[in-house]
């Protein structure tokens, strides 16, 4: 079984990769490096002991896409190649849509031309409309508030279109909620290229010393402590996701819009205070007035996972503090360590 996945050498991408190999499948990754380093792929194959194809180019360049399709059989495709930057997105649209959405189409077309059926979209919480009531499941209401969410909205829907006019393909639809944490091995993370707009990177670079002090943004949410509450998932169970949806799609036809999230809420402060605790390290804070965009409450209904995928997260909060905690100190400087 041959799994083509593109931004395989990014945070999540890069610990499905090991997830796939030690499952025994075979990879063949795609990554231009935009927001990598091809780091990260020696660090997969060393983990895992496994070697593979890896190509550094952009997935909108349906030419070379050909190549590797006719060069490799492959049955299925995770699509993780994507910009991510929320913010950045607002100042550069027609960079993020230009690269979410012709990537996507692309890989459409060039799948369709070689026989390839099976797509496993990442997508985002960042679909549901801001408002809608928690815990969140997948039949709530979609509206996006910045040009990152609507390419994530747009590619859902493309992929739709194309599963509703070709019935043999099948299509699963990641919506994944707060992904932190890092392999347990502490050789794999998340590597945000300058100042984290994220709040765990942010907290770990405080914690080494990187950053002076946490901004928490806002404390007059109607939450239990004043805080944001997020629904914090663990990227090694989200590696889990990706190839319990794999085994889904090699069964089923369709296309199915699944949330990945713990269904469990946890506030700034809550993180914070669990960091200090499990990784024995102060994070210093200041309260700052609230974030643009920013909503009080979201968490995932993660029913669907189960039923469908079998799947459920296993990892807690002091895990993802831990393995988030032992990646940044033994990489200080991410993979410019
Ligand atoms: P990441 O930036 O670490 O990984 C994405 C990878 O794709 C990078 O290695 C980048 O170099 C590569 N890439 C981007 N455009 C490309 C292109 N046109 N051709 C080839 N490679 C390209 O991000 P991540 O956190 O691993 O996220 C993976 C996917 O999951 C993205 O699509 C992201 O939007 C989505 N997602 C991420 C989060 C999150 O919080 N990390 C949440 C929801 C959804
Ligand atoms: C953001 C994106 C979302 C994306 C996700 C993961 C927005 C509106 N949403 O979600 O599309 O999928 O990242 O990449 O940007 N916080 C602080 N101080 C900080 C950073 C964050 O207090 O320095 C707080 C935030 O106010 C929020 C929580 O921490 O309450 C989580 O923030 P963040 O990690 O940025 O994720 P989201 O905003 O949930």
């Amino acid at each position: 079984m041959k799994i083509l996945v593109t931004g395989g050498a990014g945070y999540i991408g890069s610990h499905t990769c090991v997830k796939l190999l030690n499952e025994g499948y075979d990879i063949v990754v795609i990554d231009n490096l935009v927001n990598s380093n091809e780091k990260a792929i020696d660090r997969i194959k060393e983990l895992s002991g496994k070697d593979f194809p890896f190509y550094a180019f952009d997935v909108c360049d349906g030419d070379r896409l050909e190549e590797v399709f006719k060069e490799h059989s492959i049955d299925c495709v995770i699509h993780f190649a994507g910009l991510k930057a929320v913010g950045e997105s607002v100042s550069k649209p027609l960079e993020y849509y230009s690269n979410n959405l012709i990537s996507t189409i692309t890989l459409c077309r060039v799948m369709a031309r070689n026989q390839v059926k099976r797509f496993i979209f990442s997508s985002s919480a960042t679909v549901y409309k801001p408002g809608s009531p928690m815990p969140v499941n997948e039949t709530a209401d979609l509206g996006c508030t910045n040009p990152y969410g609507w390419t994530k909205y747009m590619c859902e829907q493309i992929l739709r279109d194309v599963v509703h006019a070709n019935p043999d393909w099948s299509a699963v639809l990641l919506r994944y909620f707060n992904p932190i944490g890092a392999h347990e091995s502490g050789m794999i993370g998340e590597d945000p290229a300058g100042i984290p707009n994220n709040l765990v990177p942010y907290i770990t670079q405080t914690a080494l010393g990187r950053l002076e002090k946490l901004h928490v943004y806002g404390d007059d949410y109607d939450t239990h402590d004043g805080t944001g509450v997020r629904d914090y998932i663990h990227v090694q169970d989200l590696a889990k996701g990706h190839v319990d949806a794999v085994n889904y799609s090699l069964k089923h036809t369709g296309c199915e819009e699944i949330n990945l999230g713990t269904g469990i809420g946890y506030s700034v402060l809550d993180i914070v205070k669990a960091f200090e605790r499990v990784n024995q390290v102060p994070v210093p804070y200041v309260i700052d007035p609230r974030r643009p965009g920013d909503v009080a409450t979201v968490y995932a209904d993660a029913g669907k996972a189960k039923n469908l995928l079998g799947w459920q997260a296993e990892k807690n909060l002091d895990d993802m503090c831990r393995d988030s905690w032992r990646w940044q100190k033994q990489n200080p400087n991410g993979y410019h360590s």
